[in-house]
């Protein structure tokens, strides 16, 4: 047989590799050195009491006659979808309806796959730096060229720099469907309504697509950062959003999130306008049979008083080390960004030092473990991704032998 040649001419996923093996070489040659990693995106702290109750809980209704339960509905159970209408969305003013909200196992599957209902030919804009997801689902498609020189041919980059305030300057070129991630990964920053209103502005006025990753929306501190894109006017007809209880709830383990595409969501297929949220659906029902029981019954707990209590308790752990970075960091002189509305930090290298330059000193002199920025995309050269997924002791301890050490 034939392979896909899309994928097998990619570059190998060289990023987190490349950092075991370097964090790998430094630990054989200096043994029982003590490193500390903040560069990994996972969340180290245990599912909240409630959650993991619920789960349990549910788990063990499985095995009764009466708590049994067979195939879940495609997109979700009412009670979550009921939750995440009344908990996540009603709050913000936003309206949705069960049809307009489909559960899955992971915002990676559902930002990966969305691209499924685009045309071959579609012209796909994404951020620099970027969560590396959006670019090589479609690249994986084809719909992106093959790469020359580390750069896709047919992917259309927007740089996100101090200098663009980390927002995309929107594009010259024609564009069909642009990615955004607010509270972003791997900046740490966020859009403001100010700067997202004239991008859904943008999409609306071209017929473009808005794939809007929220997944980090419950670390949004900031008054002037909406949560939803669906708090700016008129993003019902350009958007789709996708979530998940990963990084809010400790989910990553669990697998469990949900996208919203609205009901007066349309795309062409020719002249003739069709419901992305009817696409969606038909294309799940062909190759997903939904979430397990006990996962959606966690994912509903997770909302509930007691529920979201504890998962906001979590969530302002991870905060709270964020600002020791920052703080502790800015304090010693580094240029730094984020960590205010998400638990990265982008740290500015000192001097004129390259990304990988600075994570092998890092690793050297500090022996802390960051993510050199380089490898989110060109605009990443020169920083270094710092995250607050960690204990307090081991995230001040990391910035107390950063400032020492440089
Ligand atoms: C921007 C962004 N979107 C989505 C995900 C994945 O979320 P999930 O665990 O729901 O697949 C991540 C995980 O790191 C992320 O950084």
């Amino acid at each position: 047989m034939k392979i896909n040649a899309y994928i097998a001419r990619m570059n190998k996923a060289y990023l987190f590799a490349d950092i075991a093996r370097r964090v790998a070489e430094y630990t054989a040659a200096h043994p029982g050195q003590d490193i500390l990693r903040l560069g990994i995106g996972d969340v180290t702290r245990p599912l909240s009491p409630h959650v993991a109750q619920a789960f349990s809980k549910a788990a063990l209704d499985m095995g009764t006659p009466e708590g049994f339960r067979g195939y879940p509905p495609y997109e979700g159970y009412d009670f979550l979808l009921d939750a995440i209408i009344e908990k996540e969305y009603a709050p913000l003013g936003v309206k949705l309806t069960r049809r307009e909200i489909f559960v899955s196992d992971g915002a990676k599957s559902d930002t990966g796959n969305i691209q499924e209902l685009f045309s071959p030919d579609t012209r796909i804009a994404v951020t620099d730096p970027v969560y590396p997801v959006y670019v090589d689902s479609n690249a994986m498609a084809g719909r992106l060229g093959f790469q020359e020189n580390g750069v896709y041919p047919r992917l259309i980059t927007l740089p996100c720099t101090p200098e663009t305030g980390f927002a995309p300057k929107l594009p010259d070129e024609p564009v069909d469907v642009l990615y955004l991630c607010s509270p972003n990964n791997p900046t740490g920053t966020a859009l403001t309504y100010e700067q997202l209103a004239p991008i859904v502005r943008w999409a609306n006025a071209h017929g473009a697509l808005i794939v809007f990753d929220a997944a980090y929306k419950a670390y949004i501190t900031d008054k002037n950062v909406p949560h939803s894109i669906f708090e700016i006017e008129g993003a019902r007809t350009c958007a789709v959003e996708c979530c998940s209880f990963s990084k809010n709830a400790g989910f990553t383990g669990v697998r469990c999130a949900y996208t919203v595409i609205p009901e007066e969501l349309t795309g062409l297929d020719g002249d003739r306008p069709v419901s992305i949220g009817a696409l969606w659906r038909r294309r799940g029902e062909s190759k997903n049979n939904g979430v397990s029981y006990p996962v959606q019954v966690a994912a509903a707990a997770a909302l509930d008083d007691t529920g979201a209590r504890e998962v906001r308790a979590l969530v302002d752990g991870y905060l709270s080390n964020a600002r020791v970075i920052r703080e502790g960091l800015e304090k010693a002189g580094f240029t730094v960004f984020g960590g205010v509305n998400s638990p990265y930090i982008w740290l500015k290298t000192p001097g004129q030092m390259g990304s990988w330059e600075f994570f092998d000193a890092l690793l050297s002199r500090a022996q802390v473990v960051g993510t050199p920025g380089a490898g989110f995309g060109a605009a990443g050269e020169g920083y270094l991704r710092l995250t607050a997924f960690n204990t307090p002791e081991n995230t001040q301890a990391a910035v107390d032998r950063i400032v020492r050490a440089f």
